[in-house]
This record gives C-alpha cells, structure tokens and sequence, in this order.
C-alpha cells in the first residue's frame, strides 16, 4: 500500500501522542531507534492497537541467529513494515525473514541500503565501499530480493533503477522528502512529486512535517504532491 509515514522522531510516547492529537486522521507512522529504545515494544502495540499503520525502522543489523531472535519479537508487534540493514549479507537477510514469519505472514521486511544522508564520496572512503552509489545500492537491493525480503529503504534518486530491475512490487521506501529549499543533514533528497514519478511505494517525511507551526497543514501539503489526499491515509 502507498504510504507517508510520518517519522515519530521524538523523545517520549507522551510527545508522540501530542503531535499525533494534531492530526484529525490516523497517519502511517515511522517508530525509529530514538523511541523504540526509550519507550519499547507495549508503545507500539498502542499504536497499532490504535489504528496506525506502524513502520519500525530499528535498522537490525547483527549476527544472523540475533537477526532471527530479534525478528521473531518484532513480528509479535503486528507492525506494517519493519527493517534490516542489507549490509548484514543475504544470510542474516533470510534468517531475520524466518525469524519474522514464525510469528506472522504480514509484516513486510525491508533492507536499508545505503542512508539518504550518505553520499558517493563518503560511502567510498569511509564505509570503503568503491564504484557509484547507485550502483552499491542496486547491489544491496537485488541482495535483499535474493535473501527474499519485501523491499527496500533507498533515495528517490535509485527508486527507478531498483523498480526497472528488480520489478514494480519489490517495495521502495524513500526517506528525504522534502517540499524544496530545505537544507539539512539529508544528501539525497527529493520532492514527493519526484517520488511518485520514480515509482516509489512509500515515502518517509519527519522534520519537514513535524517542526512545522501547523504539522497537520504541512502533512496535508505533501499527502497533495504525493498524490495520496483522501485515500490510503483519510
Ligand atoms: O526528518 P526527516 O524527514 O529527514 O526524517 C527521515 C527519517 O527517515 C528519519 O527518521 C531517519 O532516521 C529515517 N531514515 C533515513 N534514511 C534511511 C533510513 C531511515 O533518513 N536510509
């Protein structure tokens, strides 16, 4: 399903609760490592048992047995989407997909390639990883097909050469979203416009959205580019 999650980048579930009282709709939300550490696993069963479609990006990137043990708790969550870093190999890909299944059939289980605030420069000389970006992100993401996972976290930037590879149902979900002129920690960014012309599934907004006067406008205004007002997330 296409998808704004809306990234929950605060401190507390008593924050995260206050942002969302400003939506009169129950948005797709992105529970990342900063309130899954503080705040565990019974704040996202709220959520989904509160009607919101949850994406636990926790980034699971460990020993394939931990993969499978750590999955295995997640998929008791009944979250939408969660991930693992495709830098872990194709062996902890699929035992962390076991580790999922043995608990559920739904929750969608996406690699992360390379971080949108990544670039080629960096990616070459401090992660080591030589060649073009987009090219170790296509490397990553036909891993993550391979090892038999639903998709991928990518830019929007490699969104259409993962799509005309690897087929239009492997999911892309691509963070740095942003509306134009923004400038912060993200490289890779771009509009949700770009987005959906790039075939993207899902997009990923936070800062954008959340630090904006009136969260609630800013979100309508990229459901409006996104092309989603009034259906999935209404
Ligand atoms: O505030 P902003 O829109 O930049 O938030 C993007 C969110 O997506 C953050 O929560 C960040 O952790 C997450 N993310 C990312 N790049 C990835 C994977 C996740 O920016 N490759």
């Amino acid at each position: 399903m296409r998808n704004l999650y809306l990234a929950l980048d605060v401190e507390t579930r008593d924050e995260a609760f206050h942002l969302l009282k400003r939506f009169s709709n129950r948005p797709a939300v992105k529970v990342g490592m900063e309130l899954f550490y503080r705040e565990g696993a019974r704040f996202v069963e709220e959520l989904v048992d509160g009607g919101y479609p949850v994406f636990l990006d926790v980034k699971v990137h460990d020993i394939p047995e931990t993969a499978r043990r750590t999955m295995r708790q997640i998929g008791k969550l009944g979250v939408a989407v969660t991930n693992v870093h495709t830098l872990g190999g194709e062996k902890m890909m699929r035992y962390a997909l076991d580790g999922l299944r043995q608990e559920n059939d739904t929750t969608r289980l996406i690699g992360v390639t390379q971080l949108t605030s990544t670039d080629e420069r960096m990616m070459q000389i401090e992660l080591g990883i030589a060649g073009r970006l987009d090219q170790a992100v296509l490397r990553q993401a036909t891993l993550a097909k391979q090892a038999g996972l639903d998709g991928v976290v990518a830019s929007v930037q490699e969104a259409k050469a993962i799509h005309q590879k690897l087929g239009d149902t492997f999911m892309t979900v691509t963070p740095g979203i942003r509306l134009g002129g923004t400038e912060d920690d993200q490289v890779r960014i771009a509009t949700p416009h770009e987005a959906r012309l790039a075939g993207v599934h899902s997009i990923v907004v936070g800062r954008p959205i959340t630090r904006a006067t009136d969260p609630m406008a800013m979100y309508d205004q990229f459901m409006k580019e996104w092309g989603q007002m009034n259906e999935t997330n209404r």
